[in-house]
């Protein structure tokens, strides 16, 4: 018997869609036990344009939303990018038809996942974005299915390769941040606008989108903390490396009763530690459950062929007719998180300071932090530096941040500190 034919229409044809379609046109049965998938529209935004796959025998629909709307295809895969614009749209056009879509869009789903959410469970259509966090390794059906019997307590993980291969970068060849960002623009591992990036927002969409389906609440990108990578200096990198760490880009979601903490931010992670040995721009996640323990995955975040099989994959599931909540809970049930002020968060931290080389500044340093109530766990002097001052680094033990945040300030006003001390945080790990 012939297998049945799965109809999909392709918006955005770029790294994502020109890896999906290369996919389908060589495996168009790789579903075992599914249909066949034919390609019967595809959209971008220039006609013209020389791509990746070969379209010249693909219907061209110049409007995105029109071809989520068209009855020629049964499944509309959105490849575009962008919380607003073109791709809610046509995101929206499918599901009021009760048209299956899958999406790789982290922006849209971070920022209106749950009123996308009611739109699908209203009209009783899949909604899926497996391809939109760690590209081709599967973390969000993890979340969303496997752990299901679970309690997850807390997600954490490298969840932007790029950043991860600028601080690998910076590490192994011993440049700048800027030097190493120019290099990763040249070579295409860096967009040309590398903001959404290296500012932590991207992992920011990721976390949000993790934290829904890891806690059943609606995503809340709004309540993310986040600080990105772009003020981490080659010198942090060297001294916590003597110090017995490496700094990655690390985005955290914890649910205590107070609520959901969601914060990306640099963050120190001992050597021989998974995130720290997690290098270039390879992406990993730690799943804590309460009963299951620690789960750990690591695996490409990005790129054509493994965000392909990522999207192929919520393809397959839409051929089974399995039918789920889009984030573990009912649409109806989801509430934004109670966000938790990162004032209350308790952890460790990394200072680096750079004082005047004379006597009594180390003493009034421990003096400030200890009537700031941080008390000191390790502490590094380096010769003297360049800039006139001698670089220190100590870091503490857990601490609430408003002290660590107060004594900073402190620190910060001694005659004998030469420029704003540094704060960043130890992994908790
Ligand atoms: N790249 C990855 O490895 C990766 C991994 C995981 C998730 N994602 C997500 O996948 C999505 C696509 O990413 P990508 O890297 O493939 O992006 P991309 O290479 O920039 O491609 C974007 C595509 O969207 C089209 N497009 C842009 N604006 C449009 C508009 N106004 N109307 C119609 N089409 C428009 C572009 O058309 P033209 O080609 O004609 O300009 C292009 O084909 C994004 O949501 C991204 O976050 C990407």
């Amino acid at each position: 018997m012939a297998k049945p034919v799965l109809r999909i229409g392709i918006a955005g044809l770029g790294t994502v869609g020109g890896g999906l379609l290369n996919l389908l046109s060589e495996r168009p049965d790789f579903a075992p036990a599914g249909a066949t998938v034919t390609v019967t529209g595809v959209s971008a935004r220039e006609r013209t344009r020389t791509r990746a796959a070969d379209i010249s025998n693909l219907p061209w629909w110049d409007d995105a939303a029109a071809l989520a709307a068209s009855s020629e295809n049964d499944v509309f895969v959105e490849l575009i990018g962008g919380s607003e614009g073109v791709a809610k749209a046509a995101v929206e056009t499918a599901l009021r038809r009760g048209k299956p879509v899958v999406t790789a869009n982290k922006a849209l789903i971070a920022v209106h996942g749950a009123a996308l959410a009611a739109l699908a469970e209203a009209s009783n259509t899949p909604l899926l974005f497996e391809a939109a966090v760690m590209g081709g390794t599967p973390a969000v059906k993890m979340l969303r299915e496997a752990m299901v019997g679970d309690q997850v307590e807390a997600v954490a993980g490298i969840l932007n390769g790029t950043c991860n291969y600028i601080l690998t970068q910076m590490e192994e060849t011993g440049r700048a941040f800027g030097e190493v960002l120019a290099e990763a623009q040249r070579l295409g591992y860096a967009e040309a606008d590398p903001t959404t990036d290296i500012g932590g927002f991207d992992a920011g969409h990721k976390i949000a989108i993790l934290a829904a389906l890891a806690f059943g609440c609606a995503p809340n990108f709004a309540a993310a903390e986040i600080e990105g990578i772009d003020q981490v200096e080659l010198l942090d990198i060297n001294l916590a490396h003597d110090l017995g760490y490496r700094i990655r880009l690390v985005a955290q979601a914890e649910r205590s009763e107070a609520g959901v903490a969601v914060r990306v931010h640099p963050a120190l992670a001992p050597l021989g530690h998974p995130l720290a040995e997690t290098k270039g721009a390879l992406n990993a996640l730690f799943i804590e459950g309460r009963t299951i323990g620690r789960i750990f995955i690591q695996g490409p975040g990005a790129g054509a062929g493994p965000t392909a099989a990522a999207v192929a994959a919520d393809i397959a599931d839409i051929m089974t007719g399995a039918r789920r909540p889009v984030f573990q809970a009912p649409a109806a049930a989801l509430a934004p998180f109670a966000a938790v002020d990162a004032t209350h968060a308790v952890g460790r931290a990394y200072l680096r300071l750079l004082v005047k080389d004379e006597p009594g500044v180390i003493a009034a340093v421990s003096e400030t932090l200890a009537e700031a109530n941080v008390s000191i766990d390790s502490f590094l002097q380096k010769p003297v530096h360049d800039a006139g001052g001698v670089p220190i680094v100590l870091t503490t033990h857990a601490t609430p941040e408003s002290a660590l945040v107060e004594a900073v300030r402190r620190i910060g006003a001694l005659p004998a500190v030469l420029q704003a001390p540094r704060m960043l945080r130890i992994a908790r790990v």
